[in-house]
């Protein structure tokens, strides 16, 4: 608690600047990278540490990459403890879905996220979907089956396309909208048996369609508040016209420009606020980043689609570019349950980012390809499957890299975010050319 008291401390005696707040980010993609990013701006800061890190935040004067996998929980703690970090922020959903924030908590860190019990938001399908149901927030009709004759049954009775989601988290992947009977019979065979997402894959809900414009919509919550933070857009398929199968996402841009001030007001009033009031009423209060993914249909309504309990990726190296508010200060307020006494501030331009991936993703990617990248103005070249060898900048993944541009208007942030790509070289590199084209006018 000692810790939680000195941070608390910092923000109402500036004097005790000279304190410095050691932070640890949990995650090593694009949306870690911009999380330090924006964290290094901070005058609160003294130390920032990313376990694991990339190749971008090792290049970082003032971070640190530590060796430590973001599931590796304990070893986190004994981290934390050893080098006195004030707050730890996680990115990605694996170690929440571990109970980092729970185990944090425990050893008494400060550990910013939700709790086990409120990540199965995201965690678990059917559990979001029973909690929805619960509180009469709108999402497509659903049905849950854990063997393959209800499935077979469910598929025959309804018709096509049909959405086949396995129950547990699979990195974005783990949906699948059938167009034939027969695919979704397939998709199905292979979660309920295990081959496809193992035993994330045991139980599968199944998904009225729902046709319209997806829209990220996120907000900060301290358990007790929720105050929204920004909209994006991203492109959840690997090629362009979204073809290909689906990913974590190739692009994004923020704000979304279909969500005016008055679907706004009706998504936080018909959807957050009684999601807000529902998980504390059960005894799981929301802390952290809620992420509602959010269908808006042709006549204007938004459906929740699902609930992720954390930053996106990539809408975070879209989004943070554009806060303005301190992060640091932003948490102090989190942890003090006092975030509706925060006001969160935003640069008006438009940030527009591309990822650059493997041609294999989100297959097979061929790891240890050398990467070259001249630097571009009015860009900034966010990190996520990078890893520094030897002095050079090398591949570790799928998604590799995002460029992201900032700019008065969608069009000219999108040429910078493109002339940025154009910059970047390695071998089995692929990307989308479509990114925020729809947006262009605006
Ligand atoms: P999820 O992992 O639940 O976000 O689903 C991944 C993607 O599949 C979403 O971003 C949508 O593009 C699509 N999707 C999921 N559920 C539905 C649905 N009920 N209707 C239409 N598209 C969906
Ligand atoms: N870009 C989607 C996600 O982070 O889940």
């Amino acid at each position: 608690m000692k810790t939680l008291f000195l941070f608390s401390l910092l923000f109402i005696a500036p004097t005790l600047n000279a304190l410095g707040v050691n932070v640890l980010i949990v995650g090593s993609g694009g949306r870690e990278h911009a999380l330090a990013h924006t964290i290094a701006q901070s005058p609160y800061v003294s130390k920032i540490y990313v376990a694991p890190g990339n190749g971008g935040t090792q290049q970082m004067t003032n971070v640190s990459n530590v060796p430590i996998k973001p599931t590796a929980i304990n070893e986190l703690v004994q981290f934390a403890q050893q080098e006195k970090i004030d707050v730890t922020i996680v990115g990605p959903e694996a170690p929440l879905a571990l109970g980092i924030v729970d185990t944090f908590t425990q050893a008494g860190l400060i550990c910013v996220g939700p709790t086990q019990a409120a990540a199965q938001l995201e965690t678990s399908k059917q559990f979001a979907k029973d909690f929805m149901k619960r509180h009469k927030i709108p999402t497509a009709e659903y049905h849950a089956v854990t063997t393959l004759e209800d499935a077979k049954n469910y598929i025959d009775s309804h018709d096509v396309p049909i959405v086949v989601k396995a129950d547990g988290l699979a990195a974005g992947k783990g949906v699948v909208i059938a167009t034939t009977k027969q695919e979704a019979r397939h998709a199905a065979e292979q979660m309920l048996n295990g081959n496809a997402f193992g035993d994330a894959g045991r139980t599968v809900v199944f998904e009225q369609f729902l046709e319209g414009q997806e829209v990220s919509f996120f907000v900060l919550c301290d358990g007790k508040h929720g105050v929204p933070f920004a909209t994006a857009q991203d492109y959840k398929r690997a090629a362009d016209k979204d073809r290909g199968p689906n990913t974590g996402g190739m692009g994004a841009y923020s704000p979304a420009p279909c969500v005016t001030a008055e679907l706004h007001t009706r998504i936080m009033k018909e959807i957050i606020e009684p999601t807000l009031a529902g998980m504390a009423k059960e005894g799981n209060p929301f802390v952290g980043f809620l992420y509602a993914g959010l269908m808006i249909t042709p006549n204007g309504d938004p459906y929740v689609i699902e609930f992720n309990c954390r930053l996106g990726d990539p809408e975070a190296q879209v989004i943070l570019p554009r806060l303005q508010t301190d992060f640091m200060e932003m948490c102090d307020a989190l942890i003090k349950k006092q975030l509706h006494l925060k006001p969160i501030a935003w640069d008006g331009r438009k940030a527009v980012a591309v990822v650059i991936a493997d041609s294999g993703y989100p297959q097979k990617t061929h790891p240890g390809q050398i990467i070259t990248a001249q630097p571009s103005r009015k860009s900034t070249l966010y990190h996520g499957a990078t890893a520094l060898q030897d002095g050079k900048l090398i591949t570790t993944g799928g998604r590799v890299l995002a460029a992201t541009g900032l700019a008065n208007t969608f069009m000219q942030a999108r040429i910078y975010a493109y002339n940025a790509v154009q910059k970047v070289r390695f071998a089995h590199m692929r990307y989308r050319t479509d990114i925020a084209i729809r947006v262009s006018k605006e």
